[in-house]
């Protein structure tokens, strides 16, 4: 299937998609980061490109050329990609977040890169708790149509049920991993407030144009 025969359903839609990992810097050389290609969510931001609409991504640190026609916006940490998502979140349609968002940063960064000379025992870290983006999101007053990612190493349909509620989304996409990590195929469940239904394994960009329909009838359902 060619972008040509992709049906338009999302002609005249803006749609913001997170990606990819964050990075979360210690001192100027090291950090911590969670493990993520940033392929799942590019696939989403060509196959929603391809599907007519207006794409903004925005990417924490990943190694994948920007899917033609789409904006991208490059972030490193969680507190970035928050302070762009959230002025941009009413200004979309839809919001899907693949991004796998560091839940934590050091609570102070030393500007200096921490030596091992003279320090006789390991340092420790103190660590705060980034913003939940997507939580926030589907808290403004003028939402987007909200779509959460969860990616489980166990009790998969558990956790993105118990996702679905606690952020307050109407849809959660689950895979396992860490199996789909950095592979080109993938494994997807769709769970909603009606139940859940598996998409059959398939390529990372199959899934995307699979999803991108999925999304687009639920936002037509609702708008209708
Ligand atoms: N998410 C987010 N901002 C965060 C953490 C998560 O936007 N600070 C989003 C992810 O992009 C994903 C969804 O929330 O769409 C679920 O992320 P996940 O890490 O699975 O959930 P958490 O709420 O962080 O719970 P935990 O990591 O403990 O499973
Ligand atoms: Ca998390």
């Amino acid at each position: 299937l060619t972008a040509f025969f992709v049906p338009k359903n999302f002609r005249g839609h803006r749609l913001l998609i997170t990606a990819g990992p964050t990075f979360e810097p210690i001192d100027p050389v090291r950090g911590i980061t969670n493990l993520s290609s940033g392929k799942m969510g590019f696939a989403i931001a060509r196959a929603a490109q391809e599907a007519g609409a207006e794409v903004t991504l925005v990417a924490g640190p990943v190694h994948l050329p920007t899917p033609r026609g789409v904006q991208r916006i490059d972030v490193q940490t969680a507190q970035q990609m928050y302070d762009v998502v959230l002025p941009q979140a009413p200004q979309h349609s839809v919001f899907i977040a693949t991004a796998a968002v560091a839940d934590w940063r050091p609570a102070s960064l030393s500007d200096q890169k921490i030596k091992k000379n003279g320090n006789k025992v390991a340092p420790t870290f103190e660590l705060t708790e980034n913003p939940d983006i997507l939580a926030a999101v589907a808290r403004l007053p003028k939402r987007p149509y909200c779509v959460g990612f969860a990616a489980e190493s166990h009790d998969l349909l558990k956790h993105a049920r118990e996702k679905l509620e606690r952020k307050n989304v109407p849809l959660v996409v689950g895979n396992l991993g860490p199996a789909t990590f950095g592979r080109d195929d993938n494994q997807l469940v769709l769970v909603d407030a009606q139940g859940h239904r598996e998409l059959p394994r398939a390529d990372k960009l199959s899934l995307a144009r699979a999803l991108v329909n999925e999304i687009a009838q639920r936002l037509h359902a609702k708008s209708a």
